[in-house]
């Protein structure tokens, strides 16, 4: 409703003199009006212009001024209606106050009467207009609040739900995800207690594999009662909350809230992750998880359980390329009968001297994995040069030490393993300086690489060639150290000493 129709009024009544005198009256005074001699009339201008304030008579032929009240009630309920009337009743007068009729005049009309009440009704309804926006700005508001709430919780739903996202996009083992279940699962939820379990279907049984504190006895807080109720839930595949009291399952006394979620891998049945809320001293109020709290452990439970299926997979063809590679040397070895399972042999030579020598576990792996793999780059390599009894001449010999940067291209391709492609380029570097491919000398000769070249040596010695016969344990020994310092490093020559007797091939 605009200003502009404040001084737009409509006069309706059936005698065509008080319209005129009404109407000359009011322009006059600078008001805009419109006559209407009965109801029917009035309404098509009312919905065709902005109108006021509206007078009418109540006795009029089509459609009278009560019904006429009635109907602008319905259309515009901001339209203030004045009745004029010769002859009040009380009936009428109740009718037309009904129908929000605003004023009601007397006939004869005083038109300074009809002015007054004009202007008084006129400030009234700014008022009422007023009031209406100022309610519907409260409203708006209102809205406005709730909108931003909304919004909010959103956006602290999304930030969970990123945050568990990102937590197992860096899983690294099938075991860290488990416990990253009950870590996360605590937080998020803010449960006293999480627990993973297992359905093993060998034990017919659930097994913790993951809990927030190992020294609960988890195990023993499962009743059979929870074990079936376990597997309803897996059956069903949906997320179930029991709260205190309701005696669905033997839930302990001191527990108040309990939710199991079911895991699945590939649509098999995997396990459960529990959460629950136990009482706690000095607190009256009773705790339950909320159906947002089921709903971001269904979540944890998914990623974890795509996580698991992604380490699987992960695994399985981790596996399957080392099997790859290893059929790649057992068919390399197949080509010459006298250095096959010498990678082997070498690599576990190169293992107990590097245990020897305070290796990590995780350095022992790498060199065991390089010990197989470290003569790869000589598949590249023809078979008469390879397989040639005799002396090589230069250019053969050239073409033999290209298998080092070969073997560590191969493996480089496959983007893994960046310290065992290290040490397989780095096999026949002499400490000295003058091996090959880079020349590299004494530190800079990657460990691992120091450790495996004595080790490749010992094996070629020691065990019998196309062209001679394997050597004496102490010309072996006496040549090794010989090459201390030149070929090989001295450190590892030295504990290499102490472990040969170890080694060395039984005869077979
Ligand atoms: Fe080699």
């Amino acid at each position: 409703m605009t200003d502009n129709s404040k001084n737009t009024i409509l006069v309706v009544d059936d005698e065509e003199g008080i319209l005129e005198i009404t109407q000359e009256y009011f322009e006059r005074r600078g008001y805009e009006v419109y006559t209407a001699s009965n109801g029917i009339e009035a309404i098509k201008i009312i919905e065709s212009v902005k109108i006021g304030c509206c007078f009418t008579d109540i006795n009029m032929p089509e459609m009278d001024g009560l019904e006429l009240a009635e109907h602008i009630r319905s259309l515009d309920n901001t339209l203030p209606v004045i009745v004029m009337t010769g002859y009040p009743s009380l009936e009428n007068t109740i009718r037309t106050l009904k129908n929000g009729v605003v004023d009601y005049l007397v006939k004869p009309v005083n038109l300074e009467q009809m002015e007054l009440s004009l202007r008084r009704i006129m400030r009234e309804r700014g008022l009422f207009v007023e009031n209406l926006i100022l309610r519907e700005e409260i409203e708006r508001k209102a809205r406005l609040k709730s909108l931003n709430d909304e919004l909010l919780a959103r956006v602290d739903e999304l930030n969970v739900l990123n945050r568990i996202m990102e937590d197992f996009s860096f899983s690294d083992s099938t075991y860290g995800i488990f416990n990253k279940v009950v870590k996360i699962g605590m937080e998020v939820v803010k449960a006293d207690k999480v627990n993973f379990y297992i359905n093993s279907e060998q034990e017919m049984s659930f097994v913790p594999i993951a809990s927030t504190n190992y020294h609960d006895n988890i195990a023993e807080e499962l009743s059979l009662e929870l074990r079936d109720f376990f597997l309803d839930v897996i059956a069903d595949d949906k997320p179930c909350l029991i709260s205190k009291n309701c005696g669905a399952v033997g839930l302990a006394e001191h527990i108040q809230s309990f939710m199991v979620v079911p895991v699945k891998i590939r649509e098999k049945p995997f396990g459960v992750v529990t959460a629950c809320i136990v009482d706690k001293a000095n607190i009256d109020k009773i705790n339950r998880f909320t159906e947002k709290d089921i709903y971001y452990m269904s979540f944890i439970a998914r990623k974890a359980a795509s996580a698991i299926e992604n380490i699987a997979l992960y695994e399985n063809i981790y596996d399957n390329l080392f099997s790859t590679l290893y059929a790649f040397v057992a068919a390399l070895e197949a080509r010459d009968s006298y250095t096959r399972k010498h990678s082997t042999r070498v690599s576990e030579v190169a293992y107990v001297v590097g245990k020897a020598m305070g290796c990590s576990e995780e350095e022992l792996d790498i060199l065991s994995f390089a010990g197989q793999l470290h003569d790869i780059g000589k598949i590249g390599i023809r078979d008469d040069i390879l397989l040639k009894p005799g002396r090589l001449t230069d250019e053969e010999f050239e073409k033999i030490k290209e298998h080092p940067a070969i073997g560590a291209d191969i493996v480089g391709k496959l983007g893994l393993w960046d310290r065992e492609q290290e040490i397989i380029r780095h096999h026949h570097e002499f400490f000295d300086g003058r091996g090959y491919p880079d020349g590299l000398k004494g530190d800079e000769i990657p460990k691992l690489a120091r450790i495996l070249s004595v080790g490749d040596a010992f094996d070629a010695m020691s065990s019998d060639r196309a062209y001679r016969k394997k050597m004496e344990k102490a010309k072996v020994i006496s040549i090794i150290q010989g090459c201390s310092g030149t070929q090989f490093d001295p450190e590892v020559v030295d504990v290499f000493m102490t472990i040969v007797d170890d080694v060395w091939p039984h005869d077979s």
